[in-house]
């Protein structure tokens, strides 16, 4: 952007994979800095509750655990064609443990962010997530620092 603001797109976990490949494509070919991958979802598939019961509760993005599996798979497929480290590919969608963040690393995430994990459990979760990483073995702890950000967002 002129005034030096990147520019990221946030994508539904519910796209195809073609549909994925071709924005990646296109925010390549427009030079936008990155990629948000996911959203919430609007599939219910695998859920425990009935159809009825789900019926029942509505329709909405479903956020959490039920994402963490896809969310994974479309950050793995966005850096098969998009560049590490200069485009950006922002993980969220499920990541709970410093185990989720390790996987979301190792698949080329440059930043990944938490919303759901945060809201239940809390303030803490951060410095949780970062001993986890430093149990792990990751070897770059500053680098992969969990950061509470102001906004309408937890990054
Ligand atoms: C209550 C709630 C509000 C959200 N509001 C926004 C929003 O304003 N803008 C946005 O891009 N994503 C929003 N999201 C989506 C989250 O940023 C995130 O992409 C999604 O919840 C998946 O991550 P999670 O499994 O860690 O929650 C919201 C999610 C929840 C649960």
């Amino acid at each position: 952007m002129a005034d030096g603001t990147p520019v990221l797109v946030k994508i539904a976990p519910d796209m195809s994979d073609e549909q994925i490949d071709g924005i990646v494509a296109l925010a390549l070919r427009l030079g936008l800095d990155g990629i948000i991958a996911t959203n919430t979802t609007v599939s219910r598939e695998g859920l425990a509750p009935s159809p009825a019961e789900l019926e029942r509760i509505g329709a909405g993005g479903l956020s959490g655990e039920p994402l963490r599996a896809r969310s994974l798979e479309v950050l793995s497929r966005i850096r098969t064609v998009a560049p590490a480290p200069e485009f950006c590919v922002i993980s969220v969608g499920g990541v709970s443990t410093a185990d989720d963040v390790l996987d979301r690393l190792s698949a080329g995430a440059t930043l990944v962010q938490g919303y759901t994990a945060f809201i239940y459990e809390g303030p803490l979760w951060a410095r949780t997530i970062n001993r986890g990483l430093v149990r792990l073995g990751w070897q770059s702890p500053s680098a992969a620092r969990v950061r509470v950000t102001r906004g309408t967002e937890s990054v």
